[in-house]
């Protein structure tokens, strides 16, 4: 039968976890010198290591030769648990057993010494689905427990975690695996596997993965169910949903043309072929982040594309959602230089504002409360030529930006970009 590359190659010791130093250290640590905090708390995005992780830490634990930071994975303890079916060691899913009555059952089971092993063990998957009142139940479980139990609790969302809880804790990060790391791996599983695949396809896999290697491993499976022949990047692409880097060239450069229909085109036929648009905009993002294009237009469609990502992200429809950060990047593109708007403002250009350039003092981020112009009006205004007393430097983000004028505030400029979408007349 054959079985997914992430559960066939789930680490079985600590060694074996890849890009968590820090988290592996500590626990390393803790366990030789038998300190382990009695309730542990593994955060991380999915596919990090959180399961494998608890699971390694309770064999390490109840291990026959333990506690060790070396479980056999031999004996009958550290088989069932690699199982699941340890009498000693419960894993639970917060997402299902989340109410009161539930840690109840628990709090109450936890006054049972182990059948069996060393210890007795909760491992609480997606604990912060806990209700209040189950948190709240198991607060004092949680804080002194009998000697014989630890809880290994795991989140994705470790905001979600209420801060009672969180004290009573030895709170340990995984951290989103490094794409070198993953490539590595993958590059190690193929060779076990037997499957051929060019060094640019694994590196798609990693790029696409996220940081989550049971992604990677996901990704793995896939190609090799679609071909068993050598995997190029072309195979991969398709399979993955990645988009040709030749393709996103091209969506720029209509761009920064102003050819709406041109890049909207580009995207329908991405669509079409059933491209992963939450991919695309991570690559549209490094790829923007690498061009040569002036920093305030950048942080201009960094934002928007940015921003477009997290939609798709949660859910939002791809089609749509990407459309629409086209249509805002070209209107991005026409809108003028807010140091050019302001020259216009000061020459008369822009509609009736009174504003005389020199007295243009202070150019004021409203939104971040900061003055980015520390101009001392007094000695300003005694100094021989009046001109270029405004602030130059441009905002690079969607704020609105005040500028006053000697006699009070004057205009209110609202950015996108970098660029000016509205001005503001204020009557003082
Ligand atoms: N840090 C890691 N080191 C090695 N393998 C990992 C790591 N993170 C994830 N994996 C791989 O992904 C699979 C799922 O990992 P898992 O521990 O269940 O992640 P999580 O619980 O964080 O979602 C594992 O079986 C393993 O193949
Ligand atoms: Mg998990
Ligand atoms: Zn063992």
């Amino acid at each position: 039968m054959y079985k997914v590359l992430a559960r066939k190659y789930r680490p079985t010791k600590l060694d074996e976890i890849i890009g968590q130093d820090v988290a592996v250290r500590i626990l390393k640590n803790a366990i030789l010198s038998n300190k382990l905090h009695h309730a542990v708390l593994l955060a991380g995005p999915m596919g990090t290591g959180k399961t494998s992780t608890a699971r390694i830490i309770a064999k390490s634990l109840n291990c026959e030769k333990g506690p060790t930071i070396e479980p056999c994975n031999q004996c009958e303890f550290c088989m069932s648990i690699s199982k699941g079916n340890s009498v000693d060691v419960m894993e639970i899913d917060g997402a299902s057993n989340r109410k009161i009555d539930d840690a109840r059952a628990l709090i109450e089971s936890v006054k049972y010494p182990p059948l069996k092993s060393r210890y007795k063990i909760y491992i609480i998957d997606e604990v912060h689905m806990l209700t209040q009142e189950a948190f709240n139940a198991m607060l004092k479980t949680i804080e002194e427990p009998p000697e014989y139990v630890k809880f290994i609790f795991a989140t994705t969302a470790i905001e979600k975690v209420p801060d009672t809880i969180l004290s009573r804790c030895q709170i340990l990060n995984l951290k989103r695996i490094p794409e070198d790391l993953i490539k590595e791996k993958l590059k190690m599983i193929a060779k076990n596997e037997n499957v051929s695949i060019d060094d640019e396809a694994l590196d798609i896999i990693a790029f696409a993965s996220f940081g989550s290697l049971r992604v990677a491993e996901g990704y793995l499976d896939r190609c090799i169910s679609y071909s068993t022949e050598h995997l190029t990047q072309e195979d991969v692409s398709l399979v993955v949903g990645v988009t040709q880097t030749k393709t996103i060239e091209t969506y720029f450069e209509c761009i920064k043309n102003k050819e709406l229909n041109c890049a909207l085109n580009i995207i329908k036929e991405l669509y079409k072929k059933d491209v992963n648009f939450e991919i695309l905009m991570q690559q549209f993002i490094k790829y923007l982040i690498e061009s040569n294009i002036s920093e305030e237009y950048k942080a201009g469609l960094l934002n928007v594309y940015y921003h477009t990502f997290l939609d798709i992200k949660s859910k939002a429809d791809p089609l749509i959602s990407v459309n629409i950060a086209t249509y805002k990047a070209i209107a991005m593109t026409n809108l003028s230089k807010i140091s050019d708007v302001i020259e216009k403002i000061a020459s008369g250009e822009i509609g009736g504002i009174d504003v005389e350039k020199s007295d243009i003092l202070t150019h004021k981020y409203s939104k971040e409360k900061q003055y980015t112009n520390n101009i001392d009006k007094k000695e300003d205004s005694n100094a021989p030529s009046n001109k270029a007393k405004y602030e130059t430097k441009t905002p690079s983000i969607d704020i609105e930006s005040e500028i006053k004028g000697s006699k009070g505030l004057d205009v209110i400029l609202k950015t996108f970009g970098g660029k000016i979408v509205s001005v503001e007349k204020i009557n003082n």
